[in-house]
């Protein structure tokens, strides 16, 4: 395939950035080069300051790849990192977390804030890996699920689990039944600890009655804990469900808990995320490598110090919220904002009113916020100073070169640094990125940037020759790297087919990208048929199976199409078994369906029923065909296709839907 891509490769921006730091990408090259060649060193000096319980025998066992592991030998705990150290140092009293609610009082003010200072973490953390050791006899390799909107226990579960040992899988507040249900299974959860709701814009989520309904689904799940978030009285089951509060009621505020010395191998989470076919997969991240990734990138991209005030919006069930809302900034000691609701509400300004009311340094987050922030226009960011903003990211979607504009313009106030940092949940931490604290090169707006030191990085062609510059191909990793994966839980094949087969010997991410002449990386979005709703990944998977599971539904297809604020929506093609009319109600009930059974970030945005699915002639549905055709872009190849007539069906369907409208 030759295409050029309409993509600004030659507009450069020096960010304004003291120490010399911005320098020339030929100059980057030559440095990262050095740390590519000897990554071993690299990554051990990196590693070096972190506090260890004991150090490494060696750096990297690569004897059976791709299962690699860092830093075999050495002993260390993420809790202990995280929590302990500031504890035992001058930052004690200093404000690790400043949480706020979402619910505001009739002027528009935040009902609830909460300092969180590293020795109260420090407390907390030891208080709930007490109860989860001498209450539900928990102990190291034994799994937990967490199902909790973004209140402080949420980090402090993870804290206290990772301290133990225990493997914990973290599940988005905003998933549904089936899809936690699927989760625990997978993960044989003893223990779920979730709220009796949540709020989000305005309203409330009942997470415990979506995880009641879960449960009925799974039998590892022995003890419920309950934050208290909203104080409804939620129905609670004799001898299964426990509040929080009651159970921690008599636990003394000194008890301490030995961090457990872990291997740096060990596993210390297990995070789903979906693929093309088949159930989400169980990414499982290490210790050692993982913190030592963090410690890195929270050096290099974000230049972390001090005095910063750091605010990552994502959610914690995203891998973003993982890496740097909790194990990231809190190792580094830094004080950091977590907002527990929509950024948007209840009026557009409320994300601009946090960063003026907190003076937040650091900014990170996505182009689809920022693109939402863009409708809602300027004067919406005009009345607040957000002049304390002095470096910034987004994550989780390709940003389009206006969207980067804009935000430079009115929050970056053109002389930031401002990146689009590439990773994703198997890579454990940034790895494709601009360096405002290490060594930066200029901005291009809508680039990622160069991977960052010690990481080599490519993009292939179909054949897995280097692809030509500024052409499309596809993107490989081509050196382990600490943060990797240690495989898929409980599925060890399907992480070499999925990740180490296409091309032997390198690391294959599933992303489009292009690499221009002065060696800037752009990933395009995903080569697969894995659909990015708001930044958020769904697979097909998933949402073709909960549709079919409407006794009206014979067969069901779902594709991503683009979407000028979340990047790309689901829309589903669905074939109707004999006997069902295609009405509206039927199209309400199974779009309903769908949230209930995966979650709200799930509504598909369109349905469409049809006679007949393009297919090979396997029996395999082409996707591609579909989205092509209802993005109107060029079908391409269809020599496999079983039946052309199904690609008119689409056709039709889609049609009829327009002149339906018309009629409006
Ligand atoms: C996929 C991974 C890792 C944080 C959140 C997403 C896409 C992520 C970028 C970016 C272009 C990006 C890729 C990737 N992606 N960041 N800066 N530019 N694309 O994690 O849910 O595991 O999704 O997100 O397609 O494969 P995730």
């Amino acid at each position: 395939m030759s295409v050029t891509w309409a993509l600004p490769f030659n507009v450069k921006i020096k960010p304004k950035l003291g120490e010399n730091k911005v320098v020339d990408e030929k100059v980057y090259s030559e440095i990262h080069n050095k740390t590519v060649e000897n990554y071993r060193e690299f990554w051990e000096g990196v590693a070096s300051e972190l506090e260890w319980f004991k150090k490494w025998d060696k750096v990297l066992d690569d004897s059976n790849p791709p299962f690699y592991k860092w830093f075999p030998g050495g002993e260390i705990n993420a809790s202990y990192l995280a929590v302990d150290r500031h504890y035992n140092s001058w930052r004690r009293n200093k404000v690790a977390i400043i949480w706020e609610g979402e619910p505001v009082d009739e002027k528009g003010n935040p009902k609830e804030v909460k300092q969180i200072t590293y020795a109260d973490l420090y407390r907390e953390v030891n208080r709930v890996a007490y109860m989860m050791r001498e209450k539900l006899g928990l102990r190291k390799g034994d799994s937990i699920a967490i199902y909790l909107p973004m209140i402080p226990e949420l980090p402090i579960f993870m804290l206290a689990a990772a301290r133990l040992g225990v493997v914990f899988t973290v599940v988005f507040s905003g998933f549904s039944s089936d899809a936690l249900a699927t989760r625990i299974n997978d993960a044989e959860a003893k223990v779920l600890v979730t709220a009796d709701g949540g709020w989000r814009r305005g309203k409330v989520i009942d997470l415990k009655g979506i995880a009641d309904r879960s449960l009925e689904k799974t039998q590892f799940v022995k003890n419920v804990v309950v934050v208290r978030r909203l104080g409804n009285g939620v129905r609670m089951q004799e001898g299964r469900d426990v509040y929080f509060d009651e159970i921690m009621r008599d636990i003394p505020h000194n008890v301490y808990v030995e961090p457990e010395r872990l291997k740096s191998e060990d596993p210390l989470y297990i995070l789903y995320t979906s693929g093309t076919t088949g159930k989400p997969k169980g990414i499982v991240h290490d210790i050692g490598g993982y913190m030592t990734l963090l410690h890195g990138t929270m050096k290099w991209v974000f230049d972390i110090r001090d005095e910063d005030i750091f605010w990552c919006t994502a959610d914690i069930g995203w891998v973003t919220g993982h890496s740097y809302i909790v194990f990231g900034p809190l190792m580094e000691g830094v004080t950091e904002i977590m907002y527990e609701g929509a950024l948007d509400y209840p009026q557009p300004d409320r994300w601009t009113s946090i960063i003026e009311r907190y003076n937040v340094s650091i900014l990170y987050t996505s182009p689809t916020a920022i693109r939402s922030f863009m409708k809602y226009g300027e004067e919406w960011v005009k009345n607040h100073d957000m002049r304390s903003v002095r470096l910034m990211h987004s994550v989780g979607e390709p940003i389009n070169p206006e969207a980067f504009e804009w935000f430079f313009k009115v929050v970056g106030r053109n002389e930031i640094p401002f990146g689009s940092t590439w990773w994703m949940t198997e890579t454990g931490g940034i790895l494709i990125s601009n360096l405002p604290g290490y060594l930066m090169i200029p901005m291009k707006p809508g680039s990622n940037g160069m991977p960052i030191p010690g990481l080599e990085a490519d993009v292939l062609d179909e054949n897995g020759n280097p692809a030509k510059l500024e052409e499309r191909g596809y993107l490989v990793i081509k050196n382990p790297w600490p943060g990797m994966p240690l495989t898929i839980y409980k599925d060890p094949e399907r992480y070499v087919k999925v990740y180490w087969s296409k091309f032997p010997g390198v690391f294959y991410a599933g992303d489009y990208a292009v690499k221009d002449k002065d060696g800037y990386f752009w990933i395009l979005g995903r080569a697969d048929e894995v659909i990015k709703v708001a930044g958020h990944r769904l697979g097909t998977y998933e949402l073709e199976s909960a549709l079919i599971e409407h006794p009206a539904v014979a067969e069901a297809a779902v594709v991503g199409v683009s979407d000028p604020i979340k990047g790309e929506v689901p829309v589903a093609f669905v074939i109707l078994r004999q006997g069902h009319e295609p009405t509206d109600k039927l199209v309400n009930e199974i779009i309903n369906l769908i949230r209930e059974k995966v979650g709200p970030i799930a509504t598909i945005d369109k349905l469409y029923f049809v006679g007949k699915l393009p297919k090979t002639r396997s029996g395999k549905i082409m996707r591609r065909v579909i989205r092509a055709v209802t993005m109107n872009t060029e079908v391409g190849d269809i020599t496999t296709l079983e039946d052309e007539a199904s690609v008119d069906e689409i056709r039709k369907a889609i049609q009829e839907f327009k002149e339906e409208l018309g009629k409006q």
